[in-house]
């Protein structure tokens, strides 16, 4: 691990105006990725999307970085924000913003309007919203924050509880007034007219943004209602700004499969293709959707727990002090911090390098014993893996695995005719692709495999380009399916713990 600093310096983002104070050495992807920065490459250097222009200060560049630049004939004052690391003052400008990241951006029908629009993704623990210019597709302000609801329970099981209580008015009241404060302050930066605000996220967010009653999703059958846009006025979530066209909530597929993977289907734009797509969304219930035009299979899978941190001993979301990734050299783990700080906990993406670090070097077997017959095993600093965490990793990545080949399935396909797989989730940006597949948690060819970051913000970015009514054309052709009921889930799901 890399030598503590706590020496701070001052990044300043343009065009969001925000400023961030962060450790010495800090790579510049722990302190970009949560305004929805996306890095779909991974930080090889290859995709070139991750660029910034260097308007003051300086970033110390690697020769491998200056080939990198030349390579994607970057010219002097970019750099690759997966290549740089905060050691001074900054000034960024990030190129990402003047248009539309997305999977394949010639599958993106693209028509400027006029005006201005706000997309937020309403997720369980992060809110994300960002500012467009309609007519150009740029993002103009970008606001992060934690979702309010967090004291009634940081899990999806906590809050659906909390709302069963009595509390939904309180959920509703709170999660309506910090993303109406999010966009004021952006408004109040770049004071426009706003025509229109997409919302995303999961069913209980849509249920609680709502104030319905969350219910329906507390006992089996599982399901949820209002399977079109919620609209709301201004006036009606207390918002003290005009919005001239519409505010909506987008909707639900089934019980735990929200908007925010609708906007996922649209962001790997796997609607207009022939062949099949997938994607994986590793936050909180880890969905699935797999299909391209002719149809959609969806389900969520309940795996995505262990990713966020929760049933984990010293499991944490990727924040500051989280272990993001670990890689093995000269047969020891090395750990990467998020803030360069010390290791607090272990986030989603470093578990399943941990996992499959611990099975490459024979530490556990392929039950998941823990072969030295010891309760835990180090991973870097205090962070230990217990027996314990390990099994809820084989149940997660079972899931996982049991759901892409049921849906496959019900598509009539086998898990090969996938000619691409997206990983979508809060630490998209840090998986290692090669782990994933190591664990046994996708039997896809790693090649077909690609990260996409936060698919649901940049699904709901798209939709402010289209009208309302163009999301049925993707809900027209998705089934939602119940993984449960499928007969020989049991027999799958059991077949699939065992480590690749
Ligand atoms: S070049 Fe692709 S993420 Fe940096």
């Amino acid at each position: 691990m890399e030598l503590l600093n706590r020496k701070q310096h001052r990044i300043t983002l343009h065009p969001l105006g925000k400023q961030l104070l962060v450790n010495d050495q800090t790579p510049l992807i722990d302190a970009l990725h949560e305004y929805g920065v996306e890095f779909p490459c991974g930080g090889k250097g290859t995709c070139g999307k991750c660029r910034v222009k260097l308007l003051a200060g300086e970033i110390e560049m690697s020769e491998v970085h200056r080939q990198k630049l030349r390579g994607l004939n970057l010219e002097q004052d970019w750099r690759l924000a997966c290549y740089s690391r905060c050691t001074s003052d900054i000034t960024l400008e990030i190129g990402q913003f003047d248009h539309l990241i997305l999977a394949d951006e010639s599958d993106f029908r693209f028509t400027p309007s006029e005006g201005f629009g706000v997309a937020v993704d309403v997720g369980t623990t992060t809110l994300v919203a960002q500012l467009v210019d309609l007519s150009t597709g740029k993002v103009l302000a970008a606001e992060t924050g934690l979702n309010p609801q967090v004291k009634f329970g940081a899990d999806l099981i906590s809050r659906i509880q909390a709302g069963v209580d009595g509390h939904t008015a309180e959920m509703a009241g709170l999660i309506r007034d910090a993303v109406g404060a999010m966009i004021l302050k952006m408004l109040e930066n770049h004071p426009v007219k706003l025509n229109r605000v997409v919302l995303v996220g999961n069913s209980a967010m849509r249920l609680f943004f709502g104030g319905h009653d969350v219910k329906p999703l507390s006992m089996y059958p599982f399901h949820i209602g209002h399977s079109a846009i919620q609209f709301y006025s201004p006036d009606e979530l207390g918002w003290n700004f005009r919005v001239s066209e519409f505010i909506g909530f987008y909707p639900s597929m089934g019980s735990f499969v929200g908007s925010d993977i609708l906007a996922g289907i649209a962001a790997t734009a796997m609607h207009f293709r022939d062949e099949f797509t997938a994607l994986i969304d590793l936050g909180t219930n880890g969905e699935i959707a797999i299909g391209n035009r002719q149809g959609i299979v969806c389900a969520s899978t309940a795996a995505g727990p262990a990713f966020e941190g929760a049933c984990i001993s010293m499991g944490m979301r990727a924040v500051t002090g989280a272990i993001s990734s670990l890689r093995l050299d000269n047969a020891t783990m090395h750990a990467e911090v998020i803030g360069n700080t010390a290791p607090k906990g272990i986030c989603g993406s470093a578990l399943i390098d941990a996992v499959s670090i611990l099975r490459q070097t024979g530490q556990i077997g392929m039950f998941g014993e823990i072969l030295s017959g010891a309760e835990s095993v180090p991973v870097a600093g205090q962070v230990i893996l217990t027996q314990k965490d390990i099994y809820e990793f084989q149940l997660a990545k079972a899931a996982i695995a049991a759901g892409l080949e049921i849906l496959t399935q019900n598509l009539g396909i086998a898990v090969g005719d996938i000619s691409k797989l997206y990983i979508a989730g809060g630490f998209g940006n840090y998986i290692n692709i090669d782990h994933l597949v190591t664990t046994g948690m996708t039997e896809i060819d790693r090649e077909k495999i690609q990260r996409m970051g936060n698919t649901a913000l940049i699904g709901a970015k798209m939709f402010l380009f289209m009208t309302p009514g163009s999301v049925n054309e993707i809900l027209a052709i998705t089934r939602h399916i119940n993984l449960e009921g499928h007969p020989g889930f049991q027999d799958i799901y059991v077949e699939k713990m065992i480590m690749g």
